[in-house]
């Protein structure tokens, strides 16, 4: 074999596309239940989206952590920033959902546009980004669950009665949290791994139920604290500049995450094209005018342009309700978190888990991953291993390693996206897109500039989270090469053969 045919075969594989009627046909064979409406999608979407960011990583946003500038009460500009990135991705994602609305997001659509191997980092993107996300999330409500003990026992409540006759589980807890081991995460990443291998649902219903506790917390301390609001405490407007701006944008942008788990539902909705895009969008619209009162508020309480407390940083919500000494809320608010980020670490564990169950049908993973449980038919063995990562994670991460990590993961599929959606607009101009993306390719670009404009951005500030990422790509890289690439799966797939098209670029 010349080098030639070495290179194309090479090419070739790696190019290797999904066929979309392909895939539609057997979408439409699956039969799943086509229930979801517009309604039912900006619920599920809210759900996905609010959780630690509003609850937890807002402090870190405004006040900045370890050396990392914070944007202060310029927060507001930074969430303005981070909702035009999203809605830039956002679009360019309902172009694909509604194109080809078959289950899989991201990690679907690059594998129609873009061929084997990005398809495969996509998944791994995506998995950096809902693993991350698990874990930050994790940490937060294990940081909602410490504040609210504390603030009861502040308000006088003994707990002390309840380990008295059980020294050496008090003795137990106190060493291994002072080592490190987050014993309230444990607990909740058992509690879901236990939910979702016994299949429990996540219906619309519990969804709406969760969206409302959340909602009404939020509006509860936005309506309560714009009582203590001291426009002094908004001056300096942005005390660190436009870094503080730019990194806050970045960091809460971890607050945005989960519209895209939106996107995987497209064969359960009842009219795809006109409601997906609707869901997404309104979901974001909402999303962003929650956050944009909660920033004002929050900023208006406590000043955030010098040192703050640590409470600030791990239950900002709270803490500034204790500070000023209201009574009850500051529990309800703990309480409306910790069942608001239940949530969103199902959802996230859900999503790592498929993502994982997804790629490994495709012969990226080992088949042991698709094993599922004789009696509940769920992945348990992926279910697990999730699991077990996401408490070896809170070990090593805390809430704001672990959100930017996940929104580097974030980032890049997005950025992925964007890119698809140019190339399948010059590759298949004809395939019918009930919802296009204006102004293309003005806007894919913009959100291609945004989400790397920031990614780039926070490369100096973030320089061990960068290298991290680094190191993720890599490790992804190199599985592809020793496990991935050698697998066959143009047999199980129908895959379509490489076009001239790709064959004329690869020979540029
Ligand atoms: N957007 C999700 C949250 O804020 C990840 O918890």
């Amino acid at each position: 074999m010349t080098r030639k045919h070495i290179l194309e075969g090479f090419f070739t594989k790696i190019l290797t596309r999904k066929n979309p009627e392909q895939m539609l046909a057997t979408a439409s064979k699956a039969g799943l239940e086509k229930t979801l409406t517009a309604i039912d999608l900006i619920i599920l979407g809210v759900g996905a989206i609010i959780g630690s960011g509003i609850f937890a990583v807002v402090g870190i946003a405004a006040a900045g952590e370890a050396g990392t500038p914070g944007a202060g009460p310029a927060l507001v500009v930074s969430m303005i920033i981070a909702t035009i990135a999203s809605i830039f991705s956002a679009m360019c994602y309902s172009e694909f959902s509604t194109m080809i609305p078959v289950a899989g997001g991201a990690y679907t659509y690059t594998f129609v546009t873009l061929g084997e191997f990005c398809a495969w980092i996509v998944g791994w993107l995506l998995t950096l980004e809902y693993l991350f996300g698990y874990i930050g999330v994790a940490c937060s409500w294990s940081n909602y669950v410490t504040h609210f003990f504390q603030g009861l026992s502040v308000s006088g409540h003994d707990f002390s009665s309840l380990t008295q006759n059980m020294p050496f589980l008090a003795d137990s807890y106190k060493y291994l949290t002072t080592h490190g081991v987050d014993i309230p995460a444990i607990f909740i990443v058992l509690v879901t791994t236990a939910m979702l291998i016994k299949g429990t649902k996540d219906s619309t219903k519990m969804a709406a139920i969760m969206v409302a506790v959340k909602l009404t917390v939020i509006g509860l301390f936005v309506v309560c604290g714009a009582h203590f609001v001291h426009p002094a405490n908004w001056q300096p407007f942005a005390p660190n500049g436009y870094q503080g701006i730019f990194m806050g944008a970045f960091t809460i942008f971890f607050a945005y995450v989960g519209f895209d788990a939106l996107a995987t539902t497209a064969e359960e909705c009842k009219n795809p094209q006109k409601d997906l895009p609707i869901g997404i969008i309104g979901s974001l619209i909402i999303t962003t005018l929650v956050y944009i009162s909660v920033a004002l508020v929050l900023t208006g309480i406590y000043k955030t342009s010098g040192p703050v407390d640590q409470g600030f940083l791990d239950a900002p919500l709270a803490f500034v309700m204790n500070l000023n000494n209201v009574k009850y809320i500051p529990e309800l608010i703990s309480v409306g978190a910790i069942a608001g980020l239940t949530s969103v670490l199902m959802v996230l564990h859900l999503a790592t888990t498929r993502v994982l169950y997804a790629m490994s049908r495709d012969n990226f993973l080992p088949g042991v991953f698709q094993k599922l449980h004789p009696k509940f038919k769920t992945p348990h063995v992926l279910t697990l291993l999730v699991a077990f990562l996401c408490i070896i994670g809170t070990f090593t991460f805390n809430v704001s390693d672990a959100a930017n990590l996940c929104v580097y993961g974030t980032f890049a599929s997005f950025i992925v996206i964007c890119v698809a959606v140019l190339i399948l607009r010059h590759i298949d101009p004809e395939r019918p897109r009930p919802f296009k993306v204006p102004f293309s390719p003005l806007f894919p670009m913009l959100g291609i500039i945004c989400c790397g404009g920031l990614m780039i951005y926070s490369f100096k500030e973030l320089k061990d989270s960068s290298m991290l990422f680094g190191i993720w790509i890599v490790l992804g890289i190199i599985i592809y090469a020793l496990y991935g690439y050698s697998k066959n799966r143009r047999a199980e797939m129908n895959s379509i053969e490489v076009n001239e098209n790709d064959k004329d670029l690869i020979a540029k």
